[in-house]
C-alpha cells in the first residue's frame, strides 16, 4: 500500500514536470519575436526612421553647378534675381524675401511646403488657373505673388536651375516619406472669426522679438543677402494675391514653423486658435497689391474659402472671406455644390 502511494506520488511529479516543460516550450514559441537585426522588414523600418533629406549646405561644393545656382537663387533671391541684382535685366522678384524664407531649410523642412518630392507631383491640376500646370507654372505662381515679382521664362537658365535644384532634392525620397514632406499640416479651423486683439497679444509675445513690433523684420548685415528676419507686412512683403495672405494657409504655416527654432510641424508651440488669430493679425496690414486677381479661379467654386479677394460663387461678405468664420462657408459649398473644402 505504502509502495503504491509512493508510485502515485512519483507519477504525479513526473506528469507535472512534463506539463510544465511542454507549457514553457509552447509559451516560448508563442511569444517569440524575431530581433530587429534578423528581420528584413524591421531593418527597412530602421532605415526609414534614419532617412533624412539632403544636407544642402554640406553638399554645396559637390553638387552639380546648375543645382548650386538653383540653390543660390532660392536662398539669396534678392541678390541673384531680385531688387539687389546688379544687372537690372535680372530683377524678377519684387520684394526683399527669399524663397527659403517660407520654404525653410532651403526647401527641405517638412511642414513648410518642402520641395523634397515636389517635382514628382507635377504636372498637376490647379484651380487658380483651372488647368493642368507645370512645375514652372507653380514656381511662377510664387514669383508673382509671394515674391511680388514677375514670371521667370520657362527656358531661362534661372528657371532651369531652380527646377534642377528641386529635382536634386527629390531624388531619393522613400515613398513612405512623401506625405510628411508635402504641404502644411492642417489646423482645426476654429468656429469663431479671427480675433485681431487676441492676434496682437500673440504677436507681441511670440513674434515681435524677431519680426519687429512694426512687422518690418531685420535685414542681414550684408544687406544684399536679404533678411535675417523677414518682414510680415508692408512693401517688402508678399502681396495680397499670395497664399500666405489667406488666413487658414498662414495659420497652418505659422503653427508648424513659428516661433522659428521653437516650433516644428510635429512639435508646435501655438494652439490652433493662437496661430489663426495671429495669422489674421499679420494679414490685417497694408501690403503690395496684385493686379488682375479677378481672373483667378475661372471656376469660382474652386476658390479656397479664405481667399480674401472676390469674386466668389457665394454671397458671404469680403470681411467673412478674409477673417471668417469659415465653417459656414465650408458648409455652404458642401451643401450647394457637394465640394469639400479645407482652406
Ligand atoms: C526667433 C526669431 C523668430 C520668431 C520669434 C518668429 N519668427 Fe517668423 N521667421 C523667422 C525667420 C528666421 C524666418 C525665415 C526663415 C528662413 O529664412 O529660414 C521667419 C519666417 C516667417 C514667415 C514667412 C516669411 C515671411 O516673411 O512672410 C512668417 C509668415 C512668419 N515668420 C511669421 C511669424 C509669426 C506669426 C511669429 C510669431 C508666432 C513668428 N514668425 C515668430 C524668425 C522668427
Ligand atoms: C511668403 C511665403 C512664400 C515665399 C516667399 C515663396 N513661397 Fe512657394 N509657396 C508658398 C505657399 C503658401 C505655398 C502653398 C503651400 C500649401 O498650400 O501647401 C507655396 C507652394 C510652392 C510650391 C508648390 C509646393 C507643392 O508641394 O506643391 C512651389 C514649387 C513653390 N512654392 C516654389 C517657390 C519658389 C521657387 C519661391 C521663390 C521664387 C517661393 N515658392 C517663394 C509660400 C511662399
Amino acid at each position: 500500500m505504502e509502495n503504491f502511494h509512493l508510485l502515485v506520488r512519483k507519477l504525479f511529479v513526473l506528469f507535472l514536470t512534463i506539463f510544465v516543460l511542454i507549457t514553457t516550450v509552447f509559451l516560448g514559441l508563442f511569444m517569440y519575436k524575431p530581433s530587429p537585426t534578423t528581420s528584413i522588414d524591421s531593418m527597412a523600418d530602421v532605415e526609414l526612421e534614419e532617412w533624412q533629406p539632403k544636407d544642402v549646405l554640406s553638399e554645396l561644393e559637390s553638387m552639380p553647378p546648375e543645382v548650386k545656382y538653383g540653390y543660390l537663387l532660392i536662398a539669396e533671391s534678392s541678390k541673384y534675381m531680385g531688387p539687389a541684382a546688379t544687372n537690372p535685366d535680372m530683377r524678377f522678384t519684387g520684394n526683399g524675401l527669399a524663397c527659403a524664407n517660407c520654404h525653410l531649410q532651403a526647401g527641405t523642412q517638412a511642414g513648410s511646403g518642402s520641395w523634397v518630392g515636389v517635382t514628382d507631383r507635377f504636372p498637376q491640376f490647379r484651380g487658380r488657373s483651372n488647368k493642368i500646370g507645370s512645375i514652372e507654372d507653380r514656381i511662377n505662381g510664387c514669383m508673382e505673388r509671394s515674391m511680388n515679382g514677375k514670371k521667370l521664362p520657362d527656358e531661362s537658365e534661372e528657371m532651369k536651375a531652380i527646377v534642377a535644384y528641386m529635382e536634386w532634392l527629390s531624388t531619393d525620397i522613400p515613398e513612405e516619406k512623401v506625405k510628411e514632406y508635402k504641404g502644411y499640416v492642417p489646423i482645426k479651423i476654429p468656429e469663431a472669426a479671427v480675433d485681431l486683439e487676441k492676434g496682437k497679444v500673440v504677436y507681441t509675445r511670440e513674434c515681435a522679438l524677431c519680426h519687429g513690433e512694426n512687422g518690418q523684420g531685420v535685414r542681414h548685415q550684408d544687406a544684399e543677402k536679404g533678411y535675417q528676419y523677414p518682414p510680415l507686412w508692408g512693401e517688402d512683403s508678399y502681396n495680397d494675391g499670395a497664399g500666405m495672405h489667406r488666413v487658414i494657409t498662414a495659420a497652418e504655416f505659422i503653427k508648424g514653423n513659428m516661433p522659428f527654432g521653437q516650433a516644428q510641424w510635429d512639435n508646435p508651440k501655438l494652439s490652433d486658435e493662437e496661430a489663426y488669430n495671429v495669422a489674421g493679425y499679420i494679414n490685417s496690414f497694408e501690403r503690395p497689391h496684385k493686379e488682375n486677381t479677378e481672373n483667378d479661379y475661372p471656376d469660382l467654386k474652386l476658390k479656397p474659402v479664405s481667399t480674401p479677394y472676390g469674386p466668389w460663387a457665394d454671397d458671404f461678405t469680403a470681411e467673412q472671406h478674409k477673417y471668417g468664420p469659415f465653417l459656414p462657408i465650408i458648409k455652404y459649398y458642401k451643401e450647394q455644390y457637394g465640394i469639400t473644402k479645407d482652406k
